[in-house]
């Protein structure tokens, strides 16, 4: 799609316009043409737009020979980004439908605190195009956004410029989660990868075999490949421009099915286990908008990928293995897997001397219960870091929630047969999960995200969502 700074010469058959439910009569500040201005006036004061939240009306003016798509968003005061995202996309969807091509979107009056409203606007068009099917024909080609004065004609063009290549980035995210299974394995997400070398000379792939990482001693990462047929692949995507400055490590979970192993799960929705490796997609997704966006800062991404399956040759609730720091873990149960193999990667980090070290992960189901669809999991042994993240969340409203590291915590991971145990008790898991990656990180600067409640969307409208690589992008591009 094309986007355009709306100037006020220029006349569109078809206009976005957002309205307040307790802003009705300040419609007028958008609508440039006082024609259409009068048709729209008359609409209000005939009660035919209310502004509330969700609310669409389509007005034709007649006297102007245009037409207006008026998007309520509720009271103006209690207007959040997830909102306006949410109903900007919906609008966006409906529009697809018709034969429209060209509209104007006006965003001058939308104000949310520390949010880019403009990037984010064209974000939202961009995740409209992904299809995963590639079965729906989307009719609009250009949008006219009329933006604030004080935007200049370069802002405008930095701002979009850097959208795209996030928006692309949150795409191949959602690509490589939505891929059935028995395509997207380790091979396929180590390929896909290599991909985005063509992207930037300054990115490189490397593809670590089982072989490799044998001589590495990661028993633990190679546990959890066992019982399957597809090897694990490690794969580390170097985006380095810059000499002489400590990256940014983003490590991401890749386990492209989670069966749970001999500790088998149940079957209802055990397909959306392909989602598994949402840690990794979005670390791919991340890599490959910093290089589009030619993003002046070190960052290198690890994907740890792995099939976790049941089978003959697979590990045992018991078995202990040996991890690449020399921790010995007894793997309780095999369903917890996502740890095992995020432990060696994060052993393996160490080597850049990163700056900070970042996993994302659908680690725990657990956290999904206590914090709900809406936000990622954030720990961390870092307040400083702490504080990037949630300032990363907060302008992106690709959000997270605290949860505590006490060393309680860690005390459920005593074992009378290695150094650690995979599981800890009954209650907090998400917690103890992260406290498990803690042992592995004690001398890095490092935070988790749990995103077991939101990489993917089920039920209808079952799909991925890319999250966190808003989250990401943001958080790389302002910790140069
Ligand atoms: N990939 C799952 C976590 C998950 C489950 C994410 C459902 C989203 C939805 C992970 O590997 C797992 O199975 N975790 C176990 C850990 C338990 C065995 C300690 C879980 O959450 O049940
Ligand atoms: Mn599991
Ligand atoms: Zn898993």
């Amino acid at each position: 799609m094309k986007y355009t700074r709306f100037s006020k010469n220029d006349k569109l058959d078809y206009n976005l316009v957002f309205v307040y439910e307790d802003k009705l009569s300040g419609v007028n500040k958008s609508i440039g043409c006082s024609k259409a201005l009068k048709d729209i006036k008359k609409a209000v004061s005939q009660k035919l737009i209310c502004g509330k939240l969700g609310s669409m009306e389509m007005i034709v003016s007649t006297m102007y020979d245009s037409n207006y798509f008026l998007i309520g968003l509720g009271k103006k005061s209690e207007l959040t980004i997830q909102k306006f995202e949410k109903y900007l996309s919906s609008v966006i969807k409906k529009i697809n439908k018709y034969d429209i091509g060209k509209i104007s979107l006006d965003l001058s009056d939308i104000t949310i605190k520390n949010y880019d409203v403009l990037k984010g606007s064209i974000i939202e068009f961009e995740k409209s195009n992904y299809n995963f099917k590639n079965n729906s024909i989307n009719h609009l080609k250009e949008c006219f956004i009329k933006v604030p004065n004080n935007i200049t004609k370069k802002a405008f063009d930095d701002t979009k410029r850097i959208s795209l290549a996030i928006a692309h980035g949150l795409n191949t995210a959602r690509k490589l989660g939505d891929t059935p299974p028995n395509i997207c394995n380790p091979t396929f997400l180590a390929r896909e990868s290599k991909k985005l070398e063509k992207l930037h000379k300054n990115l490189k792939v490397e593809v670590l075999d089982e072989k490799q990482m044998r001589a590495l001693k990661m028993g633990s990462l190679l546990s959890v490949s066992q019982g399957s047929t597809q090897p694990a692949k490690l794969v580390i995507i170097k985006y380095t421009p810059l000499k002489n400055k400590q990256p940014i490590v983003l490590v991401g979970k890749g386990i492209t099915f989670d069966t749970g192993g001999i500790s088998l799960k149940p079957s209802p929705s055990m397909d959306e286990m392909k989602y598994d490796m949402s840690g990794a997609g979005s670390v791919v997704g991340t890599m490959q908008a910093c290089a589009e966006m030619n993003l002046k800062n070190n960052v290198i991404g690890i994907l740890a990928c792995a099939e976790n399956m049941p089978s003959g040759v697979a590990t045992r609730p018991g078995d202990v293995v040996k991890s690449m720091s020399g921790i010995t873990i007894e793997i309780l149960n095999t369903d917890a897997e996502g740890r095992l193999v995020l432990c060696d990667a994060l052993t393996f980090s160490k080597k850049y001397k990163p700056k900070y070290i970042l996993d994302m992960a659908t680690l725990t189901g657990a956290c999904l219960v206590g914090l709900g669809k809406y936000p990622s999991g954030l720990f961390s042994n870092n307040s400083t870091l702490t504080q990037k993240i949630k300032k990363s969340a907060d302008v992106t409203g690709d959000r997270v929630w605290e949860l505590p590291l006490y060393s309680d915590y860690f005390d459920e991971l005593k074992t009378n047969f290695a150094d650690i145990q995979n599981i800890g008790g009954r209650y907090g898991g998400a917690i103890t999960a992260a406290a498990f990656l803690a042992n592995f990180t004690k001398d890095e600067k490092w935070a988790h995200l749990d995103i077991a409640g939101t990489a993917w969307e089920s039920g209808n409208d079952k799909g991925s969502t890319g999250r966190p690589v808003k989250l990401l992008t943001d958080f790389v591009m302002t910790n140069k």
